[in-house]
């Protein structure tokens, strides 16, 4: 299959590409780089002995992306462009529903003129409501307390709404838990702009040594340790799970909607003390107050994709670790510009 994918050169989208040359398809890459670096490509060209269209473009330009997915002959889009920092979100929202609505309303204009029909949407563990027993399962509660959160829960409201009204569409939502981890050749990664936000990213500069340590927030949660858990899953397992829900998605039109995790919840120690050991020495940590509005415990119930898509996440907490570790060491300063 030839699919476009938007958000092409980001984290997960770059994996994705590996994972889809390895099984013969062919991604033609879209990004306008707010967040990520062309370089990228080498690394997807020697991993792959392929190089992939990449094209500069921005997903709001609904026109540019029609014509893309004309010239390319595209049958199916992987949906990853998006601002994701929800702290950022809250200080600037509009600019959160102005990338991620409208780059969606954009593209699914630019599919319905130029014919395609099938859509994987990457959507967030952060749709379901806090208050609600773990695992999560699809059919839980939904509800989100950030504009990020919130421009991901529309967007699939949005999509359900026309893929319910138009029944030779195939939509698919794909909630991801915590991706971490890297490709095991330690060539690509995460290259958060800044301090990262997020625990994994956090910690693999800390045993760098490009942040002092690594601030723990909160050790009074209800779990095993006190700090908070999530259900990490390694990247690679995230990306052949697209690959999957592609496969599924051809030819079954419809609406349809997936955890992507591991199942397992993991504390923020436990996190820690797998990362020194990939690393070989003690990380340096402190323990501060919980960070606002999040939960004490996350994660999936992963059965629907295992049983409907053939997919589980197999990479252990032990291989997400060492593989961040080998990026992060191998590429302190993450993609050249
Ligand atoms: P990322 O920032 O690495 O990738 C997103 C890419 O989209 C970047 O390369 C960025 O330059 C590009 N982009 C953004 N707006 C664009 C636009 N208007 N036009 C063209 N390109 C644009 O992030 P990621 O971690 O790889 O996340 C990919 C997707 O997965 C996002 O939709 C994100 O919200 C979602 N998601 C991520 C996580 C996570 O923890 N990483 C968790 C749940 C969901
Ligand atoms: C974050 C997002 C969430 C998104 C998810 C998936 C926030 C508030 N939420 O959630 O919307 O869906 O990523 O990527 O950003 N931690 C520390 N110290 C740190 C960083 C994190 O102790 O420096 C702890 C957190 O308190 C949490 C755990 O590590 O218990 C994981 O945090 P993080 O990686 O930010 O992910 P989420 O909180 O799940």
């Amino acid at each position: 299959m030839r699919i476009l994918v938007t958000g092409g050169a980001g984290y997960i989208a770059s994996h994705t590409a590996v994972s889809l040359l390895d099984r013969g398809h062919q991604p033609v890459l879209l990004d306008n780089f707010c967040n990520s670096k062309p370089a990228v490509l080498d690394r997807i060209e020697a991993l792959t002995r392929q190089r992939p269209t990449l094209l500069k473009m921005d997903v709001r330009d609904t026109d540019a992306v029609a014509r893309a997915l004309r010239e390319h002959d595209c049958q199916a889009v992987i949906h990853f462009a998006a601002l994701k920092a929800v702290g950022e979100s809250v200080e600037k929202p509009l600019a959160y529903y102005e990338n991620n609505i409208q780059g969606t309303l954009s593209l699914l204009a630019a599919m319905r003129s130029s014919g395609v029909k099938t859509l994987v949407f990457s959507s967030s563990a952060t749709v379901y409501s806090a208050d609600q027993p773990m695992p999560l399962r699809e059919d839980g509660l939904l509800g989100t307390s950030s504009p990020y959160g919130r421009t991901k829960l529309m967007v699939e409201n949005i999509l359900a709404d026309v893929a319910a009204a138009d029944k030779t569409l195939s939509f698919t939502s794909l909630r991801y838990f915590n991706p971490v981890g890297a490709h095991p050749s330690g060539t690509m990664g995460e290259d958060p702009r800044g301090i990262p936000n997020n625990l994994m990213p956090f910690v693999a500069q800390v045993a760098v040594g490009r942040l002092p340590r690594l601030r723990v927030f909160g050790n009074d949660y209800p779990t095993v340790d006190g700090t908070g858990m999530r259900d990490y899953i390694h990247v690679c397992d995230l990306a052949e799970g697209h690959v999957s829900a592609l496969n599924h998605a051809h030819g079954r039109a419809g609406w349809h909607v997936f955890n992507l995790g591991t199942g397992q919840g993991t504390s923020v120690m436990q996190v820690l003390q797998a990362f020194s050991l990939a690393c070989g020495r003690e990380l340096p940590y402190e323990v501060v107050p919980r960070r606002s509005g999040d939960v004490a415990a996350c994660w999936a119930d992963p059965h629907h994709a295992e049983s409907t898509l053939g997919w589980r996440a197999s990479r252990t907490l032990e291989m997400m670790c060492a593989d961040a570790w080998r990026w992060q060491s191998a590429n302190p300063m993450g993609y050249p510009d």
